[in-house]
């Protein structure tokens, strides 16, 4: 590999955890909207997982929400993370469901993921593919996906929407921040979010999909789409998330509006992540 090229993925490696070792990873999906966020991506997931036992490779598991979530279902399941604060912490949740543990947790990086060809029945990329602000490494964490699944595996890769901070800053009070004007700016012309502020609402280094870019880059490394979908929608939008969240009745049907219109094309870039789903 070409010097520039490894200096290039050290450094955004090295982005990504100075950047998660102030942030709390490990309590984020159970605060505000990001509950919608793990419910959906859930249920996403178990649309189209195959039963258990099957082998899933997590990689960007972070804590290992999801990860330690599936092995309690009984699934061996393989995270791997740049951040070892985050293997850490999936380590501990591991080992606190002692009878369905993770398969195995570790510090590494998506796009040289450690599995031998053909190993995996899934594979979740709910991450890297928003931190890697280059297509090259994109493309190089899906095309790993590709090697490692078996024939007919899936992948499920998750972006962030090119117009999410438009509508974070617009709700969430700080579009007319002049700190922040230049990187929406940014954003919103070609997808590139470069946080230089230090602010940590401000998120750090991302690429922002368009959703036919997701599935442009599924395709580019050998996938069938089998779908594009909102994760949130606009339910992450909602006023007053936590009084609707905690209201059972209020719960189910912001989930089932949000349902209702993941793939329409005109709401799509709306929600705050997109999920695509690929098949080997
Ligand atoms: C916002 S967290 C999401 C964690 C978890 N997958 C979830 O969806 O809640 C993004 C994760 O992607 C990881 N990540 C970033 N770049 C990565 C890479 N090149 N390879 C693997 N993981 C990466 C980060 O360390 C972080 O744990």
């Amino acid at each position: 590999m070409a010097a520039d090229v490894i200096a290039m993925n050290k450094n955004s490696t090295d982005a990504v955890v100075h950047y998660y070792g102030d942030a709390d990873e490990a309590s984020r999906l159970r605060t505000g909207w990001f509950q919608l966020e793990q419910a959906r991506t859930q249920e996403l997931i178990l649309r189209h997982l195959p039963p258990a036992p099957a082998t899933i490779i997590d990689a960007g598991g972070g804590a290992g929400a999801y990860a330690c979530w599936l092995a309690a279902r009984g699934y061996q399941v393989h995270l791997i993370d740049p951040v070892p604060k985050h293997v850490e912490q999936a380590r501990e949740a591991s080992s606190l469901q002692a009878e369905h543990p993770l398969a195995s947790a570790q510090v590494g990086d998506a796009r040289h993921l450690p599995h031998g060809d053909s190993t995996a029945d899934a594979v979740l990329l709910l991450g890297p593919l928003y931190h890697l602000v280059e297509r090259e490494d994109r493309l190089a964490c899906l095309k790993e996906a590709h090697r490692v699944l078996l024939p007919g595996g899936l992948v499920w890769g998750a972006g962030i929407s090119r117009f999410a901070s438009l509508f974070d800053s617009l709700s969430g009070g700080f579009f007319d921040d002049p700190v922040f004007a230049p990187i929406l700016a940014r954003d919103l012309e070609e997808g590139q979010h470069r946080n230089s502020t230090g602010n940590p609402l401000y998120f750090t280094d991302a690429f922002f999909h368009r959703p036919g870019e997701l599935s442009r880059d599924f395709l580019a490394a050998g996938f069938q789409v089998e779908a594009v979908v909102a994760i949130e929608g606009p339910g992450w939008l909602a006023r007053d998330f936590d009084r609707l969240w905690n209201d059972p009745l209020q719960r189910e049907r912001m989930l089932a509006a949000v349902r209702k219109v993941e793939r329409e094309p005109s709401v799509l870039g709306a929600s705050s992540h997109i999920m695509a789903i690929g098949r080997k």
